[in-house]
């Protein structure tokens, strides 16, 4: 028998619409307004985006009620637990876990990919050595369009294939690249013998000077960083990327849109504001005078790496990241950094705390992420280039899935209008 078609009814100035629903495999249903304006003559107002699904995804899945995160399916502890990084891009790109020969064929793609052109070099040298890392990640990924125009016609699904392809690859390499130029140093070319996270690390520590050995707990480290930050739904600036890609741009310049987006305190840029307020905190002895700052309304201060639009319950990520922040830290002997102190205890405090218990107002990803990264010898401008490095894979995945999708049109939202109805020019004399 046929399932009938469930409806929500609205009902406004006397006319009644039957809107659809529809059921997605976990979450809430979603109501289908497709038609509204065309029957109703009405937008809806959503600023944000709070309640409004923009797409049908099959990628990633949030449930923020339960503190849960699945990529395809698969929950985000088990992948930074059993997989790795570039099994996990498999797994976003292609749908389904690679089988022995499939990992080793992707890997060797990738791999084959890592140098960036030569003359990309000269690029870079024309940015400030002051410069922001991310300001030089989103014009160096952008110009990609300009170094690799072979691979930017979207309607080539070879085309779109070879470009995600070379954005995975090379991404580590601009910005180990970012950072080499910012502090002085040499580039460091990559190693293909090199895991991924391996490499990475190489790129931005080794000098020709000498000998440069990857601790492998260092680099299982950034791997799951990796890993934890690859893809989150419909974030903003995987929405970016979407909005960039609807007008049938092509991938480099909507990565570097996704990348100009993600660079935000509110967003991926909140693992650098994190650290700063961490260190502008200082002693733990202050942290009441923050935590107080935080409550006032008449405060624009945030307690940075806490909060989050859809986890109303601990960030799954966070607590990956913390276990690996407790390896990072036992490694590296680092135990009684003041930073480190004051996180804890603010850690401790804010789960304790009215205010944020009840906001549901949780530690984030960004809140350990930092912490790491820090010990690990980044200086916090680094900490949002390898959030867009790890969160490439997830662009891309999330930018082929809407060019493959036939009710995706060009991104354009509507407005609710409350500016001068028409009104008639005047001369200046007349003003
Ligand atoms: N410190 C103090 N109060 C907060 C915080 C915070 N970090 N986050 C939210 N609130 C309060 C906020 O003032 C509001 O209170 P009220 O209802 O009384 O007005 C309430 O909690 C809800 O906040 P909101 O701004 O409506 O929530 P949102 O969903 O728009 O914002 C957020 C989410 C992540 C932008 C926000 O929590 C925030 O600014 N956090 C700090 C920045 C941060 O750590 N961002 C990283 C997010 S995780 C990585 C990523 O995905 O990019």
């Amino acid at each position: 028998m046929e399932k009938t078609q469930r409806t929500a009814t609205l009902s406004f100035d006397g006319k009644v619409l039957e809107l659809p629903m529809l059921s997605p495999t976990v979450g809430p249903d979603v109501i289908d307004i497709r038609k509204l304006y065309a029957e109703g003559d009405v937008f809806t107002y959503d600023p944000g985006f709070t309640s409004t699904a923009s797409c049908n995804s099959d990628i990633t899945f949030i449930d923020g009620g339960k503190g849960q995160l699945l990529y395809r399916g698969y929950p985000i502890d088990q992948l930074a637990g059993k997989s790795h990084y570039l099994e996990v891009c498999y797994l976003l790109l292609y749908g389904e876990l690679p089988s022995g020969d499939e990992l080793d064929e992707f890997e060797s793609r990738v791999t084959n990919h890592t140098m960036v052109h030569e003359q990309m070099h000269n690029f870079f040298r024309g940015f400030r050595r002051d410069a922001h890392p991310m300001a030089t990640m989103v014009g160096v990924v952008g110009a990609m369009s300009a170094f690799y125009h072979d691979s930017t016609d979207i309607n080539d699904p070879l085309q779109r294939e070879i470009a995600s392809i070379r954005l995975i690859a090379k991404m580590p390499t601009i910005a180990a690249m970012a950072f080499k130029y910012s502090i002085g140093q040499p580039f460091v070319y990559p190693r293909n013998d090199l895991d991924y996270a391996s490499n990475f690390l190489r790129m931005c520590y080794a000098v020709p000077a000498e000998e440069y050995e990857v601790n492998p707990i260092l680099s299982r480290a950034m791997d799951r960083i990796f890993t934890l930050h690859a893809d989150h739904e419909q974030n903003a600036s995987t929405a970016t990327v979407r909005l960039a890609g609807s007008s049938g741009a092509n991938p480099f310049a909507c990565i570097a849109a996704g990348i100009a987006c993600l660079w935000g305190p509110a967003h991926g840029g909140a693992n650098e504001a994190a650290l700063d307020m961490l260190r502008e905190i200082g002693t733990v002895d202050r942290i009441p005078e923050f935590i107080a700052r935080a409550k006032d309304r008449d405060d624009p201060f945030r307690l940075m790496g806490f909060g989050h639009r859809v986890y109303k319950n601990f960030d799954p990520r966070a607590k990956v990241m913390k276990e690996s922040a407790d390896e990072v830290l036992d490694l590296l002997g680092i135990h009684n950094n003041p930073t480190l102190q004051v996180a804890k205890e603010l850690e401790k405090i804010a789960l304790e705390d009215e205010y944020f218990v009840s906001k549901k107002l949780y530690p984030n990803v960004d809140f350990y992420s930092g912490i790491i990264l820090d010990a690990m010898g980044f200086p916090t401008s680094m900490f949002t280039p390898i959030f867009a490095l790890s969160r490439t894979v997830g662009w891309i995945a999330q930018w082929k899935e809407m060019i493959g999708d036939p009710t995706q049109k060009i991104g354009r939202p509507r407005q609710l209008y409350v500016g001068a109805a028409a009104r008639d020019y005047v001369d200046v004399e007349a003003r």
